[in-house]
């Protein structure tokens, strides 16, 4: 079976969970220091703050910025759930807009029709790897007075034009989920150059106490553990390698698959630096990606739609949609995208293996 996804943990990972767990020191101490200062230096910001998962790093970023009833903030229609549902989840309403079908990252042109009176903040997130188009969304964001926040669940160490994102908006979002390119099984940290934030979101994990039972602001527990950050520290600092290996495999699909007729290859931008978190390619006959995707399962090859359904026509955000036809190229993605294999782990063999499969679907298709 040649999977869509798998982390890649060496011996170092292992090892440092071990010194961990004889260490008798478990909850948050010096490793998980030691990884907010290694990863802050690694993305060029002041600083990061870890919490729980990716979803609480929105959720928690949204609360420092001040978000809420009344407030709307712009997202891409198109992305994983989170990032819409933790703008509504403290009271705020998400305005779904549309994305460039070259990078599927939001359109700066659809931002700036999305953008009302109670608009706050935007969320750029940057889809599959591929940085979104900072200086368009940022010149937006500028002339309207909205924060600009970006959701790196899917980027950790992906470039905008020299620049990690992460450290180009006012607050960057991470998840180290188990899938992510730096992982800790489950985990999420904020990033930003404001103190303010830093320092918000340091309380708001923490019961909101600025000394031992001294209780400041409405706080929750939104902690990682010593394991969660002994692991984090190693995958960052395997991260560069494992990002190129992505880019590696990224190269022999692009070489492979080049003369194929019936799809689009992901495309790098000359701006950015693209970390592959997925190799979504789209299928130009929508009819044809299910059939796909069944005869590479026949052949042992596993493969994944990110996403089947745009967020605007989820059941829950039904209540916020004020316009059904606002994202025509989030509706188009959501029916044509699918994720090859996409690791550090895959042999030069395997992802051969898969454009071969898929070269040999679409010399004689269904
Ligand atoms: C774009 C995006 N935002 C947010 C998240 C949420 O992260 P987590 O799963 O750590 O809560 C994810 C995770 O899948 C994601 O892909």
């Amino acid at each position: 079976m040649i999977k869509v996804n798998s982390p890649l943990i060496g011996d170092e990972e292992v090892e440092a969970v071990a010194k961990v767990l004889r260490s008798g020191i478990l909850a948050a101490s010096r490793y998980v220091r030691e990884f907010e200062e290694e990863f802050s230096r690694y993305l060029g910001v002041k600083h990061v703050v870890t919490v729980s998962n990716g979803t609480i790093a929105l959720y928690a970023l949204l609360k420092a910025l001040g978000i809420g009833g009344g407030d709307e903030v712009i997202v891409p229609d198109f992305t994983f759930f989170s990032t819409a549902s933790m703008v509504a989840a403290v009271g705020a309403k998400p305005v779904f807009t549309d994305i460039d079908l070259s990078t599927y990252t939001i359109d700066p042109n659809a931002v700036e029709r999305s953008v009302s009176d109670r608009t706050r903040a935007v969320i750029a997130v940057h889809l599959y790897g591929h940085p979104a188009d900072m200086d368009e969304v940022v010149k937006v964001a500028r002339e309207r007075g909205l924060y600009v926040v970006e959701d790196c669940a899917q980027s950790h160490g992906a470039e905008y034009r020299g620049v990690k994102t992460g450290g180009i908006g006012d607050v960057g979002a991470f998840s180290f989920y188990a899938t992510k390119n730096l992982t800790m099984g489950e985990g999420g940290a904020i990033s930003t150059n404001r103190d303010d934030v830093a320092g918000f979101v340091r309380l708001f994990r923490n019961h909101g106490q600025t000394r031992r039972y001294h209780h400041e602001v409405f706080g929750w527990n939104f902690r990682i553990t010593e394991v969660q950050a002994a692991i984090g520290l190693q995958q960052l600092r395997r991260l560069d390698y494992m990002n190129e290996r992505r880019r590696e495999v990224a190269r022999i699909y692009l070489e492979e698959l080049s003369s194929v007729e019936g799809i689009r290859l992901p495309v790098e931008k000359p701006w950015a630096k693209h970390v592959y978190h997925q190799f979504t390619i789209w299928v130009e006959d929508s009819s044809l990606r299910g059939k796909l995707a069944e005869f590479l399962g026949g052949r042992g090859i596993q493969t994944s739609v990110h996403y089947p359904k745009p967020l605007h026509e989820q059941p829950v955000f039904r209540g916020y949609v004020a316009n059904p036809n606002c994202c025509p190229n989030s509706s188009a993605a959501a029916s044509h995208v699918l994720s090859l294999p996409m690791h550090p782990l895959l042999t030069d063999e395997e992802v051969v293996a898969v454009a071969r499969a898929v070269k040999e679907f679409f010399s004689n298709p269904p």
